[in-house]
């Protein structure tokens, strides 16, 4: 069975690129968010990113028009409750996360899933704060969501096989490639990917190669689409630090730990590409 219509919960980068997907897919999407600014700003990101697509040839002007009529906005949380199933993409918060979840799960009993979008939060500890445990699942998309076809499915301790199953089809609906995982600190994904990019980071910290030289290394020698530190600074470094904390939190090995050049730019507020200045400077900021 399909998902008709689907609740996205906070408009952020994620949220908007998430209610984006499924809108281009059939699907009446509602965002929430409690403030108005917010929402304007991802209705301004979906314009730009539609008329990218429709310059680029990718979609018509009519089928344009017609995703951005199938997302409606609002401050009500109350206007969810018809939903079939939601995706929330709030602040990696798990005290916001957590009071949610036990509103969400009262606001809308007939909903298949109730997915988190966290990259660290145990799904099982928002799960907890429902009375419906078995429909609580992780729906881990990557950014820009709009872009990448990759959906981690987060099995919880409590997660029913039926929603897991709801959650990989809603996936394939939206384009998305599913892949399966346990409830366990990175998925799979950052599981694998974020030793190697504290590896480039130290290798840089210790000055055995430069920043090009690494990145270029991966790129031509691996065949990488980008550099390990050009990927840092394009996921944001306080996002990977707060990721290696999740992961060395959970299993206590060295390889997980954040390299103290990377703290540093943290708390100096050079984070990447968002702040204009990271591995590598960008124009403007
Ligand atoms: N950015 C990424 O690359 C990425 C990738 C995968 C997963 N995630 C996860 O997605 C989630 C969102 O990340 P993001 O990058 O979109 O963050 P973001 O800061 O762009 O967006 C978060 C949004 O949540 C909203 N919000 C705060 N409180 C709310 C509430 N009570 N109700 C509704 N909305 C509320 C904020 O106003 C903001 O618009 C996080 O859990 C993050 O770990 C992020």
């Amino acid at each position: 069975m399909s998902i008709d219509r689907l609740a996205v919960v906070g408009a952020g980068f994620m949220g908007s690129g998430i209610a984006e997907s499924a809108a281009a897919a059939g699907v009446a999407v509602t965002v929430f968010e409690p403030e108005l600014p917010p929402l304007e700003r991802s209705r301004e990101r979906l314009a730009v990113s539609v008329a990218r697509a429709v310059e680029a040839g990718k979609r018509s002007r009519e089928e344009a028009d017609a995703l951005i009529a199938r997302i409606s906005y609002t401050t009500t949380i109350e206007d969810l409750t018809q939903a079939d199933a939601l995706v929330e993409a709030v602040y990696e918060d798990p005290e916001l996360k957590g009071k949610l979840f036990e509103q969400l799960d009262a606001l809308l009993p007939q909903a298949r899933f109730l997915a988190s979008n966290t990259s660290s939060i145990p799904i099982a500890a928002l799960a907890a704060r429902t009375r419906r445990p078995e429909r609580v699942v992780g729906l881990h998309f990557f950014s820009p969501v709009p872009v990448m076809k990759l959906v981690e499915v987060v099995a919880a301790i409590d997660t029913d096989p039926q929603t897991v199953t709801d959650a990989e089809a809603f996936a394939a609906q939206i384009g998305k490639q599913p892949i399966r995982t346990k409830d366990r600190a990175g998925f799979v994904v950052n599981f694998l990917l974020v030793p190697y990019l504290m590896a480039a980071v130290r290798m840089y910290e210790e000055g055995f190669a430069s920043r090009e030289d690494i990145d270029t290394g991966m790129k031509l020698g691996c065949g990488h689409p980008m550099g390990p530190l050009t990927l840092c600074d394009f996921i944001g470094l306080d996002v990977l630090q707060a990721v290696c904390d999740s992961l060395l939190d959970e299993f206590g090995r060295p390889e997980y730990a954040a390299p103290p050049l990377l703290k540093r730019m943290v708390t100096a507020g050079h984070l990447g590409r968002k702040s204009g200045r990271g591995f590598y400077s960008y124009g403007g900021a």
